[in-house]
């Protein structure tokens, strides 16, 4: 008999719906999908990387019982890694910078993390992301059976997105035309790459930045929306990876607003804001995709951790002028 349960939580990571998008654009005459991440157990993509990185090192060993694992972000990163050490029963240390959210730091702290915030930027870089790998450093140091996953260089932060997010898009699809994919430490854009390399797919992939980060060049500058985007060149994006991406384009903060609350209105989905920027950027390029193409959009988190900026009133209006998008 068909087992109708799952083994855990964590057996919940991935698997999450593909949704057929069919009112947002009224004009188009492809296909557009989109991959809900927001169905995973804490709340987005990144459940994949962190169960991914915890499951392969408690294999090989790196991390035994009583291991602290430390680990720099204030994002969804520090919460699906905290969930997959609360699972485990491993001790989690989140370094996190005051810029992090009331929200993140509560659901970090309710999965039983330590917080340690850092209070301000390193001295000689003035970036929050230095003080915080400084932070890390020191920690290791100090705590012996301690591990780092480091996101930024682990392989299976890309991994998990070629064994899973591709190889499910393609057992629902069978052909992808069109890829969208948000970027950050560019794990998902290199797990799906070299997914589609291997694999000889014809995909075109199109990456999707925020305007002001540093993934494909351009200015850095300070960007309100966490989630997709860098102040520093990503360690995967290095090794060759932007040249096999087929367009960037770059988003907005205003952008991400926009296409949040056209996903809200027109297709009911309430999402994050990096999801926001990558219905815009098929907005941008809508005209140039062809007919019948399967085009699919990753989504990578929900929307009830923006509730106090893009889905607030108050905030947009303080941060946009003129915008009447509530
Ligand atoms: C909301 C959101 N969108 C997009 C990304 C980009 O993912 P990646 O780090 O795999 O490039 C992230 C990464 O944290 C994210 O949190």
């Amino acid at each position: 008999m068909e087992k109708m349960y799952s083994e855990g939580i964590l057996s919940t990571v991935g698997n999450t719906p593909l949704i057929k998008l069919n009112k947002i654009f009224k004009d188009i005459s492809f296909n557009l999908f989109a991959k809900l991440e927001c169905f995973n157990p804490a709340g987005s993509i990144k459940d994949r990387a962190a169960l991914c990185i915890i499951e392969n090192a408690l294999k090989s060993g790196k991390i035994k019982q009583g291991t602290t694992v430390i680990e720099s972000s204030s994002g969804n990163m520090a919460i699906g890694m905290a969930l997959a050490c609360a699972y485990y029963k491993l001790n989690f240390i989140c370094v996190v910078d005051p810029k992090i959210s009331s929200q993140n730091l509560k659901i970090l702290e309710i999965y039983g993390a330590k917080i340690e915030m850092v209070e301000c930027q390193d001295i000689t870089t003035g970036s929050f992301l230095q003080a915080r790998l400084n932070r890390v450093k020191a920690l290791l140091k100090k705590i012996k059976n301690s591990y780092w996953p480091c996101q930024y260089t682990n392989e299976h932060n890309p991994m998990a997105h070629y064994k899973t997010t591709m190889s499910e898009l393609m057992n629902s699809l069978r052909k992808i035309d069109f890829l969208f994919c948000a970027v950050s430490t560019c794990g998902t854009l290199k797990g799906c790459i070299d997914y589609i390399k291997d694999n000889k797919m014809n995909t075109k992939i199109v990456a999707v930045d925020a305007l002001g980060s540093v993934i494909f060049g351009g200015e850095k500058y300070k960007r309100l929306i966490p989630g997709h985007g860098a102040a520093i060149e990503p360690f995967f994006s290095k090794k060759g990876l932007k040249k096999m991406v087929d367009t960037c384009i770059r988003v907005s903060d205003l952008d991400c607003v926009v296409g949040c609350h056209r996903l809200l209105k027109e297709e009911a989905l309430l999402v994050g804001g990096s999801s926001g920027g990558v219905i815009m950027a098929v907005e941008k390029m809508k005209d140039l995709i062809t007919c019948d193409s399967n085009c699919v959009l990753i989504f990578p988190d929900r929307g009830e951790r923006y509730i106090d900026t893009i889905y607030s009133k108050d905030w947009v209006k303080k941060h946009f002028d003129n915008v009447s998008i509530l």
